[in-house]
This record gives structure tokens, C-alpha cells and sequence, in this order.
């Protein structure tokens, strides 16, 4: 029983560098093959990573030594990579967002457990040490009982970086599905599930401009609104403000959440950033900083949760359901754009514990060891 868990990693674009660099360090986990529609391209990230397998999907869903698939295609693949994982009976780990649509993604979670594989999914900064530290001190009653958040990510959107950005600029994109599951998955977490929103959704500009790589200088057209205002309402009484924002020549993250004794600040961006509690009410009154408490990580954090919980028999705390919550979140966000008028979110989600601080990602725990 002590033997790592054998990951595949299908999709090696251009976030699969920094997946395969942390999924090859844990010693819980033993990377054996890697998959991509374009072959070339998974078998230069294979050698890269020193991973012996490569190939289509699938030949590396065909082999017998994956237990589980991490899948790190486009968003318009998620669902169909998934299905095929599970039904070659491996668990998977997905990157944001589960799917494009409810049923999609529900089946999904069927297929899962009609075949006794878990699925998990989330962008898994939520699972490093900074957010937890978050979500230990909301716990401990740090700022009182939560009453209000507000939430901003702006920016001038990721055309400016990204080599491929078109995807992010279509349909299962945009800021509010790209960058809002960071956001929306740290708030179901933190707060509890979401019941109503209200958005109102902007494009501003209708075409952009590959800024990066071999097609810089290409123009492509906007497909979403890349400017997204939402109230949001949750079952704990909470109400949140956000804006999720591909046009500002601003770069801001902000995630706030104002409590009956004190505000807490979030560190949404990144693994391993502090968190802050402004507790006084006077004008000067210092916000203390609270350095993120665990063992540093990345990318990759949450396969390796998932593969421990898999291990342990228990739920992953990035359940395939919270991710399904997440996705009707975003999903309502979208339709409440499109009537002018607030949308109920349906589904909801487990509350899930944090993680506690000695949690060490690079530990082996299959020896009997394990980390809850
Ligand atoms: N790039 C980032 O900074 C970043 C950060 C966090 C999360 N993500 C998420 O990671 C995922 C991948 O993003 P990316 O930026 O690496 O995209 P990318 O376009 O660079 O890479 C995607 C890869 O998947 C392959 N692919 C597409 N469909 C496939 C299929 N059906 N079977 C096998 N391979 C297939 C493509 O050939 C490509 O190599 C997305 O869900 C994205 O939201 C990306």
C-alpha cells in the first residue's frame, strides 16, 4: 500500500511546466506518462521532466500503470477528457473550470461514481498555505462572525502574455470563468455555498491582440464579457461584491471580508502569501500581518490532496461537487447578464475543514503516516 500514486498528466501546454516540476517532487506521487493532442508536444515535456511515458491520450489512458489523470487541456476539452479517464477507470484531477455547462459537468460526477473513481478539481492555490491560513483564522472567530466580502481582480487580461490567448477570450473563459474560480472557490470554501447573484456583464473592447510568441501581433475577437460586476448571496447571510476585470490598466487582487470584530485580507493570488486582521475601528488602528503557517507549495497541490483522500478513503477537500458549485455559480453569473435581473444558484456544497499547518506535500506518508 505504500506505493506512490501513477499520475498522468494529459494537456502539456503551457501550464503543465510548473505542474510536472511540483507533481515530480512529491514522493507520494510517481509521474509515469504525459498525453497531448499535439504528440510532440507531450513528449518534450516528458523528456523535460525526466517522465518515461508519452503519447495520445489515448495510449496513456490504455496504460495500466495511471491510477490517476491530472487534465490540463483547454476548457473546452475538460469534460471529454475527463469522461475518458473515468471510464478507463482512473480518478481525475481537472484544472478550472470542470466544464462549460451543468450537464456536462454532472455527468462527470456520475460517470465518477458509477465507476468508483474520484474526480477533483479547483485552481489549487485555494489549497496552499496562504488561503488556509485564511481559512483557519476565519474559523477560529479571528474577525467574528463573517458579513460582508469584496473581492476585485483587474487587469488588462492575459492577451498580453499568453501565447494562445483565444481560448480565454471564448466561451468557458473570460474573466469571470478563468479567473473567477480562484476567487469563487477560496469564497465557497471560506463562507459557505452561494444561493443567489446578480451581475451585470461589459465588452468593452471587441477584438485583441496575441501579445506574446510566434503569433504576436494577431487579432482575434472578444466572445465574453471581460468586465463582470456581481452581489452575491450566501446561505450564511453573507453578501459579496465583485468585479472580475480583463480592462483595467490597473492590476489589483482584492479579497476582503468584513466580520462583526474585524476585517480579514485574503492572500487569493499565489500558494503562500499572509494573511491580515485589521480588528480595530479607530481611523489609525494597524492592520497585523499573519504569515501563511504549512509547509510552502504550488501548483500541483491538489492532485496531491486529492491522491492522499483518495488513499485515506476520505472526500478531497476540492470535491468534484465544490467545483460543481463553483461552475453554477459562474454559470448563473452569466445568465443573470443575460436577463438584467438576479439568478438562484441551485446547487450547493459540503463545508470542508482546513488543512491543517503540518500538512507537508513533500513528505511520503503512504507508509502510515497519513495527513488529514
Ligand atoms: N496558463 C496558465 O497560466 C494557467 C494557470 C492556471 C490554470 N490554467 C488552466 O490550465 C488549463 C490549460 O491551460 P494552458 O494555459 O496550459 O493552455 P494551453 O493551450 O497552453 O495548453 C493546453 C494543451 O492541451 C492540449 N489539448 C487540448 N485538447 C486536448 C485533448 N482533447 N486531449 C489532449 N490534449 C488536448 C493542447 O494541445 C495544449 O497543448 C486550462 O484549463 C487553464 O484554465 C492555466
Amino acid at each position: 500500500m505504500s506505493a506512490p500514486t501513477r499520475v498522468a498528466v494529459v494537456g502539456a501546454g503551457d501550464i503543465s511546466g510548473q505542474y510536472l516540476t511540483a507533481l515530480t517532487a512529491y514522493p507520494d506521487l510517481a509521474v509515469t506518462a504525459v498525453a497531448d493532442l499535439v504528440p510532440e508536444r507531450a513528449r518534450a515535456q516528458a523528456e523535460a521532466h525526466g517522465v518515461a511515458g508519452w503519447g495520445s491520450t489515448a495510449d496513456v489512458l490504455a496504460r495500466d500503470d495511471v491510477d490517476l489523470v491530472v487534465n490540463l487541456t483547454v476548457p473546452a476539452a475538460h469534460a471529454e477528457v475527463a469522461l475518458a479517464a473515468i471510464a478507463a477507470g482512473k480518478h481525475v484531477w481537472g484544472e478550472k473550470p470542470l466544464a462549460l455547462d451543468r450537464a456536462s459537468a454532472r455527468a462527470v460526477l456520475d460517470a465518477a461514481d458509477a465507476a468508483g473513481v474520484v474526480v477533483g478539481n479547483a485552481p489549487d492555490t485555494v489549497l496552499g498555505p496562504g488561503i488556509q491560513t485564511s481559512h483557519r483564522l476565519l474559523a477560529e472567530g479571528a474577525i467574528g462572525a463573517p458579513r460582508t466580502v469584496l473581492t476585485l481582480m483587474q487587469g488588462p487580461g492575459p492577451d498580453v502574455w499568453h501565447p494562445r490567448p483565444q481560448f480565454l477570450f471564448a466561451k468557458g473563459a473570460g474573466p469571470l470563468f478563468d479567473i473567477g474560480p480562484y476567487y469563487l472557490t477560496a469564497l465557497v470554501q471560506l463562507l459557505g455555498p452561494v444561493t443567489s447573484v446578480s451581475a451585470r456583464g461589459q465588452i468593452p473592447r471587441a477584438e485583441r491582440t496575441i501579445g506574446s510568441g510566434p503569433d504576436a501581433g494577431t487579432v482575434f475577437p472578444v466572445e465574453v464579457p471581460t468586465h463582470v460586476s456581481v452581489v452575491t448571496e450566501f446561505a450564511s447571510g453573507v453578501v459579496g461584491t465583485s468585479v472580475y476585470s480583463f480592462d483595467s490598466a490597473l492590476r489589483r487582487q482584492l479579497f476582503e471580508v468584513s466580520g462583526a470584530d474585524g476585517v480579514l485580507e485574503v492572500p487569493v493570488s499565489g500558494f503562500d502569501g499572509p494573511s491580515r486582521l485589521l480588528t480595530g475601528t479607530a481611523p489609525d488602528s494597524p492592520w497585523r500581518t499573519v504569515p501563511a503557517a504549512g509547509v510552502p507549495s504550488g501548483r500541483g497541490v491538489g492532485v496531491l490532496e486529492l491522491a492522499r483522500a483518495v488513499r485515506a478513503g476520505r472526500p478531497p477537500r476540492a470535491s468534484g461537487e465544490l467545483a460543481y458549485h463553483v461552475l453554477d455559480i459562474m454559470l448563473s453569473v452569466e445568465e443573470s447578464i443575460d436577463l438584467g435581473g438576479p439568478v438562484r444558484v441551485e446547487s450547493t456544497t459540503a463545508p470542508v475543514l482546513p488543512i491543517p499547518p503540518h500538512w507537508d506535500p513533500t513528505a511520503r506518508t503512504y507508509d502510515g503516516t497519513e495527513q488529514t
